[in-house]
């Protein structure tokens, strides 16, 4: 059985005193679901967040991390940093950070492969944006996103990857790809994971969707069966949607 997951995408969001009053919050919350939760709240917090949620269910994530292991780069937190105040896991390869910080392919493959060395979990995030699936080629654009990052690490390493397919047009803007899309489109995933290695490692890849999920929507995107969970972004500032979207499991 595949993992399913609900991952909060905190972003650029909360000072220290909010981080920790939400914590608070979803931890509040009881959760009987099956799904595994993440929260990703800003560097300046993961510390305090960890300590927070030492032996409860919900764990954290970084935003993001550089590819060097150490060195003169003025403003970037390592592999290691996170280790050492005990996060082992980071989103890589956001839309966000791909657009306003130019990350591209290949700085994204030098972060994946920095991550695995250090055995930390990846959500690898991928996806069109709007133009390019009015032109029909968001299928091409995935394939090049993965394979480009991904497709030359050894199988083994894809216990340590989570993928989240994240259309840039339903990001932050209210409109969700239809779970038909969703469905569309991580079955397509599964099918070049599969080609790639085999089918018994692209029936164990979890495939999250991001892009305006909300506690309205998520029932029907979550029960599409490739779609094994959500990196959620706006709905999970406040814990009462956020805990909505993880029950729709
Ligand atoms: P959103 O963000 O839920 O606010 O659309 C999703 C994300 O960026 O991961």
């Amino acid at each position: 059985m595949r993992k399913k997951i609900v991952a909060g995408n905190w972003k650029m969001n909360n000072n220290n005193v909010e981080t920790i009053t939400l914590i608070e919050a979803l931890k509040n919350t009881s959760y009987s679901g099956e799904a595994q939760l993440m929260v990703a709240p800003a560097f300046t917090h993961l510390s305090e967040a960890v300590s927070a949620l030492k032996d409860h269910h919900i764990s954290v994530l970084s935003q993001n991390m550089n590819a060097a292991e150490s060195g003169a780069y003025t403003g970037e937190i390592s592999a290691q940093m996170l280790k050492s105040i005990g996060v082992t896991s980071v989103i890589l390869g956001h839309s966000e950070r791909r657009a306003y910080y130019n990350e591209s392919d290949a700085a994204l493959a030098a972060k994946v492969k920095t991550a695995l060395k250090h055995e930390m979990q990846i959500v690898f995030c991928f996806g069109e944006e709007l133009n390019e699936r009015k032109e029909n080629k968001h299928f091409d654009v995935v394939k090049s996103q993965l394979s480009n990052a991904l497709f030359d690490l050894p199988a083994s390493d894809w216990s340590n990857i989570i993928l989240a397919y994240e259309p840039v047009w339903a990001i932050g803007t209210g409109e969700t790809a239809s779970p038909e899309q969703a469905q569309e489109m991580h079955a397509f995933i599964r099918n070049i994971i599969k080609e790639q290695y085999d089918a018994k490692l692209s029936e164990s890849i979890s495939i999250l969707y991001g892009g305006s999920v909300k506690p309205q929507n998520a029932d029907a995107i979550f029960s599409k069966p490739d779609v094994d969970g959500g990196l959620i972004g706006g709905a999970a500032l406040k814990a009462a949607d956020f805990m909505a979207i993880a029950n729709a499991f």
